[in-house]
Order: structure tokens, then C-alpha cells, then sequence
């Protein structure tokens, strides 16, 4: 079952008062989240990431278009128990502990009074910040408080949690333990919707992802199809001598990576059986053959240079 669904949603904000002109953050986006999936909305600053996570939470409408969260129109209230939040640059009363701050928005989600004490120190624990749960935040660091923005979106046990740029200004072992936050919370089924301009962070979790640039989607898909390339393949093999390296460079435009690896464009998977058999036939051992991957973040610059 889809968790999220979005059909042709576009959002067109007021440019310059009385100016009559727009600025269209989104336009005509559709793609849907699977349940229990990581799913990863990237895209440079201003892309519309944002803008898109509020019309699905019902915090804004859109211009034109559908969406909808556990098939129900995202305007429906009902659906709001099922689904928590982290929003971008979230500030939360400096003068509160941790305690009081998920204390607070556990009881704006319903919870019970005999209930919460419970939880909120559970999901304090969940997120490491279990210690520091009595102490005002003002004293957190940004990772102190992005974990603690974390437990808040947890609290009322939601399946969809949105998280908004949820490492933004966070150091490196930080991180990695929201990272691993975020894969214990799909190891026990929920789905994470991620807003991020981090790319090698999405790269190590999400399982598929969509790239907003300028408002339009421009691509989508797992993260295995984005990084792997469809018609460059690198070869592991004993060593080339200097003849067999100039045939390969003139007929697949081969680059040499040393004696023992060469990487070359193919027009589809004979061409990589004729270099093969042409490596065999001289002699060579072969080690191995793979698609080329590419990081996330190349892919990415070259799909947001093209548009540009
Ligand atoms: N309330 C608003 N009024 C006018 N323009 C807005 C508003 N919110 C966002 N925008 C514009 O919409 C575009 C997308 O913004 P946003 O969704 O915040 O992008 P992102 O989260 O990808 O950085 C930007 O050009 C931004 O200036
Ligand atoms: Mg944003």
C-alpha cells in the first residue's frame, strides 16, 4: 500500500503584493511513498522540498493537484494522528527541559497523563537524550536539540514521520545517530519521509528517492538505479599490456585505472560479452565486471546542471 500519494500538485505563491506575478514552488508534482519505506526528497535550497511537506501535512493548500496520506485526502483531520513531525529549524521554548518539551507536545497529542510519564522518557532514551531530559535546552547543542525534535515527532507512536532537514548543522557522530534512529523506527515498520540537501546522508538510509530542482521533479527512484550506471562498466582483470590498453581505449573509449582496472561505455550487455571474449582470447584473467556507480551527489550535480 502507498502511505503517501501525490497527483499534479503545483503551488503558486504570491510573487510581489498587488505585482500579479508567481512564484511556483511547485510544479505538477507526483510520486508516492510505499509503507515502511525511507523515502528521501532532495533538491538544491528553495527547491520546494519544504513547501511540499506542508501541503501534506495541511499546513498550506495547493494551487492544483491531489494528495493524499493512508488514501485520505490530506485535508482529512483524522489522519493527523498517524503522523508526526519534525519541521525545518524547529524552536521550541528555551526556558523548557527536554522532559517538559515532549511532555508538552505528547500531551498536544492526546496522550494521558499516567501514559506519557513513560513514554518520554523512552523516546528521551530512544534518541540518547535520557540524561539530559531535566536540564533547560537552552544549554543543547543544534545535535542535542535535533534529537530532541526527533522524540517529539516519535511520541504519539505515529506510522509517517516527516522529518525536515532533520541533520542540518549536526557534527558527524551526531548523525550517525539519528541515522541510526531513523532505521530502527523502519525496522519496526514505519515510514520516513526525509527533506534533505545532505546527499550522502540519504545515500546511506533512504531506500528510494525523488530530486526536486526549482519545483519540478526531475527525478525519481531507489537509490541503487540513481547511482548505478546504465552503459559504463569497470573490469577487473590481470595485467593489460600497453597494446591491449590502446584497443580498448580506441573502440570503448576505455579509461585505464592502472595494469589491472578499465572502465568503458557499452551500447547494452553484448558489447560488454564481446570485450570479454576479446580479453579471454588474448589471455587475460578477468576478476570481475560491474556497473560503474556514481556518489549520489555527482548524480545529482549533473541532473541539476543539465537543467539549468
Ligand atoms: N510563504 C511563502 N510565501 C512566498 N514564497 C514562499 C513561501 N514559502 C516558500 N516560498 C518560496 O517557494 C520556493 C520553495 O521554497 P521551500 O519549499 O522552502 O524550498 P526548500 O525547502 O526546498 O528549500 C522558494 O522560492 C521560496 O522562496
Ligand atoms: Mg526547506
Amino acid at each position: 500500500m502507498n502511505v503517501i500519494e501525490i497527483n499534479g500538485v503545483t503551488k503558486n505563491f504570491p510573487a510581489k503584493r498587488f505585482s500579479g506575478e508567481k512564484i511556483k514552488a511547485l510544479d505538477n508534482v507526483s510520486f508516492s511513498v510505499g509503507s515502511g519505506e525511507i523515502f528521501g526528497l532532495l533538491g538544491p535550497n528553495g527547491a520546494g522540498k519544504t513547501t511540499l511537506v506542508k501541503i501534506l501535512l495541511g499546513i498550506t493548500y495547493s494551487t492544483a493537484g491531489k494528495a493524499s496520506l493512508f488514501d485520505k485526502p490530506v485535508t482529512d483531520v483524522n489522519i493527523k494522528r498517524k503522523v508526526g513531525y519534525l519541521p525545518e529549524n524547529h524552536k521550541f521554548p528555551n526556558y523548557l527541559t527536554g522532559e517538559q518539551v515532549i511532555d508538552y507536545f505528547g500531551r498536544l497529542s492526546g496522550l494521558r497523563k499516567g501514559d506519557l510519564e513513560k513514554k518520554t522518557y523512552k523516546y528521551l532514551k530512544i534518541v540518547g537524550m535520557d540524561e539530559w531530559g531535566t536540564t533547560k535546552i537552552k544549554k543543547y547543542s543544534k545535535g542535542m536539540l535535533q534529537r530532541l525534535g526527533l522524540a517529539q515527532a516519535m511520541i504519539s507512536n505515529p506510522d509517517l514521520i516527516f522529518l525536515d532537514e532533520p541533520t542540518d548543522g549536526v557534527d558527524p557522530i551526531g548523525r550517525k545517530e539519528i541515522r541510526d534512529v531513523l532505521l530502527e523506527l523502519k525496522s519496526q515498520g514505519k515510514t520516513i519521509f526525509l527533506n534533505s540537501h545532505l546527499l550522502s546522508e540519504i545515500e546511506l538510509i533512504c531506500d528510494r528517492v525523488a530530486i526536486l530542482n526549482k519545483g519540478a521533479l526531475i527525478k525519481e527512484g531507489s537509490v541503487e538505479d540513481i547511482t548505478t550506471s546504465e552503459n559504463k562498466y569497470v573490469f577487473l582483470t590481470s595485467d593489460l599490456s600497453d597494446a591491449i590498453m590502446n584497443k580498448l581505449l580506441v573502440e570503448h573509449k576505455s579509461t585505464v585505472q592502472g595494469r589491472n582496472e578499465f572502465s568503458c561505455f557499452v551500447n547494452g550487455v553484448e558489447d560488454v560479452n564481446k570485450i570479454i571474449d576479446y580479453l579471454r582470447s588474448s589471455g587475460i584473467l578477468i576478476h570481475g565486471v560491474s556497473r560503474e556507480k556514481n556518489s549520489l551527489e555527482s548524480m545529482f550535480i549533473n541532473l541539476i546542471e543539465q537543467k539549468n
